[in-house]
């Protein structure tokens, strides 16, 4: 059966880019001849039924805006497999012959369930987190780390005129991908991630020896699912007296707002085209992935059964650039 009618929602926390890729897909489709319907609130606009069509003219003006205009929602009734069944009754209903998910990696568990129930889905990559498996960049990963280098910036300025060590906190959840960029490009000390187990001795000693070394400031990123988390790292920094006082900033969602970087609307369009003639010509349970130069069609069953490599040699190279 030929696709006449796609859907597309995007689905769990926003991230810059999100817009970008909803008019790629309105009008990547519509210049092939198949009319798309916008879903509101992601799968829980699904359930609800909110889905409108959406012309090229309904897409305009967004290119440039952080968020999402179709609105987003984390649902917990589609984690459910009574959920999941109300969706595809609800597609099918809709004569939705397939959907395109633009979310992270609990969204694009959701387009996998889906799939298995025989929707044709296919996934683009939308998180500040950068921890999806089969793509190298996500979207919003490069707006939200210019976010990141922008504060911590303006931390410098103060950080280096009262001596101080700024801990500073950065999403990612479970993963410490944020927080390793953000260490190498502005510049820390250490960065405290989960993926790398470490101490509270084992940080304050690494601050201690910058202050040695003749440093007037020290920065630590922190990312927030790291152990030990940021305040205990304050207060022992503070007891420990090695030298800075410690000031903590939580970056937090300023993270995720934001207009999209030049490189998020340039992938958001590489990959919403890419999504829409993945479904057209044929695929799908496929998330499309930035490969090293190309985009690429990657299995949503890896997607959601393997786990992104920390780069480890991103890791490696803060110490040697700290000295
Ligand atoms: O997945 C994106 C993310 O911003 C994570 O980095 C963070 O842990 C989480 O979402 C915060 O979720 P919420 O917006 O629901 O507070």
């Amino acid at each position: 059966m030929s696709i006449q009618r796609i859907g597309v929602l995007t689905s769990g926390g926003d991230a810059p880019g999100m817009n970008t890729a909803i008019r790629a897909v309105v009008r990547g489709a519509v210049a092939r001849g198949v009319s798309v319907m916008g879903i509101e609130d992601g799968y829980d606009g699904l359930l609800k039924g909110k889905l409108r069509e959406l012309r090229p003219r309904d897409v305009g003006d967004i290119l440039h805006k952080g968020g999402t205009f179709l609105q987003t929602a984390r649902c917990k009734e589609m984690l459910t497999e009574a959920g999941q069944r109300e969706a595809v009754r609800v597609i099918n209903a809709k004569d939705v012959d397939g959907l395109v998910v633009i979310g992270g990696d609990g969204s694009l568990r959701g387009a996998r369930r889906l799939s298995e129930l025989g929707v044709k889905v296919v996934g683009i990559p939308a998180s500040i987190d950068n921890d999806i498996f089969g793509t190298s960049m996500s979207l919003g990963v490069d707006t939200a780390l210019n976010t990141i280098l922008d504060a911590t910036d303006k931390l410098r300025d103060t950080a280096s005129s009262h001596e101080r060590a700024f801990l500073i906190e950065t999403m990612g959840r479970g993963s410490g991908y944020l927080a390793t960029m953000a260490g190498l490009i502005c510049g820390a000390e250490l960065v405290v991630i989960p993926e790398v187990p470490t101490t509270l001795e084992a940080i304050g000693k690494a601050i201690e020896a910058a202050y040695a070394r003749g440093k007037n400031h020290a920065f630590v990123i922190v990312a927030e699912g790291a152990n030990p988390k940021v305040h205990e790292i304050a207060t022992h920094l503070d007891e420990a007296d090695i030298g800075f006082k410690s000031r903590v900033t939580i970056l937090g969602h300023v993270q995720r707002g934001g207009r999209p970087t030049a490189f998020d609307r340039l992938l958001a369009n590489r990959m919403g085209i890419a999504a829409v003639n993945a479904l057209i010509d044929g695929e799908d349970d496929v998330m499309v992935g930035l490969g090293a130069d190309a985009i690429s069609l990657v299995p949503l069953e890896d997607v959601v059964n393997r786990v992104r490599d920390l780069q480890s040699d991103y890791y490696e190279m803060i110490s040697v650039l700290a000295r």
